[in-house]
């Protein structure tokens, strides 16, 4: 890449270089007046063009298949988004028409999802499982996601423990999360998920369900705090977890138990804004130390959302992150929550994951200004691990 205007490298801009992608990663970021293009590579000229690390999304429930527009509607008409699961609704809908929806299906719909992330530069995607809360469904979903992720990068994690199926007894699908929906799912999933809230799972649940997968060799994670102060995001650091998502109603304890075990804070403002939530303590999170990474929580529920971009900007808008707190929370700091090294950045050495931008029309090359816009930034052109894909 010759003459980009302008270069997020995770954590900083940089003017005026050249990148050199070469097997898969980043051989050479060098100031572009000094640059010289090998004989063997191709040359591409991003006069003009903001640069970006291949975007990353570290919160996605983006495999299900169904309509949640009954559970909106109901949502504006006054009913709370608990009292709606907590009645056979919500989460359960999308269990019952992701059961309901073939192999071929669902992989038609997240690939058109997927597609849809990797034309605004999203290079990685987080996926979840959690709309099938049965042995053979959770797997299939993770198994799906796994042989569906094509171009991007795909990470799996284990949400079985996402809510309790109407009619079942909590306790005996608790043990059958933990011993062999858990073993049936481990070889797909690098993470374990628990949503312990109102309406799903408690305190005591999440801790057997995230020992259970740690156990397994799962990296821990949490939806934490969203609608009901649980104290999860405490339990969950403490089992060494990359990091606690949501956080709307986290409590100091919580912080201090994060920022000393170096959790990730994952915002997810969608949810938030769809939720009518209050925003999370962004302030006293920074002022501890804690990393903030930004994400969608792509879902039908809470957070029809699937564009980052969109949700790096609300980050802004809705909980006060400064536009370099968001372009990294969307980069190298969601990179972390995943636990992915040499991701979300362009350095020497990382990987060949790079994403290139038009600024909006009248606009300065700056990627600030992606941030500000909100939303819709088509991608001018895009390599994951070296090679090109849009
Ligand atoms: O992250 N709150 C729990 N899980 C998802 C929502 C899933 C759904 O509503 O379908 C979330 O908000
Ligand atoms: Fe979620």
């Amino acid at each position: 890449m010759r003459s980009l205007s302008a270069l997020w490298t995770g954590s900083a801009v940089v003017r005026d270089v050249a990148v050199l992608l070469r097997a898969g990663r980043v051989e050479a970021i060098t100031p572009d007046r000094e640059a010289k293009c090998p004989n063997d590579a191709e040359e591409f000229d991003g006069t003009g063009l903001i640069g970006m690390p291949g975007l990353v999304d570290c919160h996605t429930h983006a495999i299900w298949a169904g309509t949640r527009l009954g559970d909106f509607v109901r949502r504006l008409g006054g009913e709370s988004y608990a009292g709606i699961l907590e009645g056979g609704g919500g989460i359960h809908t999308t269990v019952r028409a992701t059961g309901e929806a073939s192999e071929a299906e669902l992989t038609a719909l997240f690939r058109a999802r997927l597609g849809a992330m990797l034309d605004r530069g999203v290079c990685t995607v987080e996926v979840k499982s959690g709309y099938g809360l049965a042995i053979e469904a959770e797997s299939r979903l993770l198994r799906i996601a796994v042989a569906a992720a094509g171009g991007q990068r795909v990470q799996t994690t284990f949400l079985g423990a996402h809510a309790i199926p109407p009619g079942r007894d909590r306790n005996a699908y608790v043990d059958e999360v933990c011993g062999p929906m858990l073993a049936a799912c481990a070889p797909f999933a690098s993470a374990i998920d628990v949503y312990c809230d109102r309406g799903a799972f408690t305190l005591a649940e999440a801790e057997r369900i995230l020992k259970a997968g740690k156990a397994a060799g799962l990296a821990v994670k949490a939806h934490a705090e969203q609608v009901e102060f649980t104290g999860v995001a405490a339990l969950a650091a403490r089992l060494g977890a990359l990091s606690c998502d949501h956080l709307e109603r986290i409590d100091d304890a919580g912080i201090a138990a994060m920022a000393e075990f170096g959790t990730i804070a994952v915002l997810l403002p969608g949810a938030m804004l769809y939720l009518r939530d209050p925003a999370p303590p962004v302030a006293k999170l920074r002022a501890a130390g804690v990393p903030l990474a930004v994400a969608t929580d792509f879902n039908p529920g809470s957070s029809p959302v699937g564009d980052l971009w969109t949700c790096a900007t609300l980050a802004c808008l809705t909980m006060g992150l400064t536009p370099e707190e968001a372009l990294a929370g969307i980069t190298s700091v969601a990179a972390r929550a995943l636990g992915l090294p040499g991701v979300g950045v362009v350095e020497t050495g990382s990987v060949g994951d790079l994403a290139l931008f038009q600024p909006p029309p009248g606009e300065i090359a700056d990627p600030r200004v992606l941030v500000q816009y909100m939303g819709g930034h088509l991608a001018k052109a895009v390599w994951v691990g070296g090679e090109r894909v849009r």
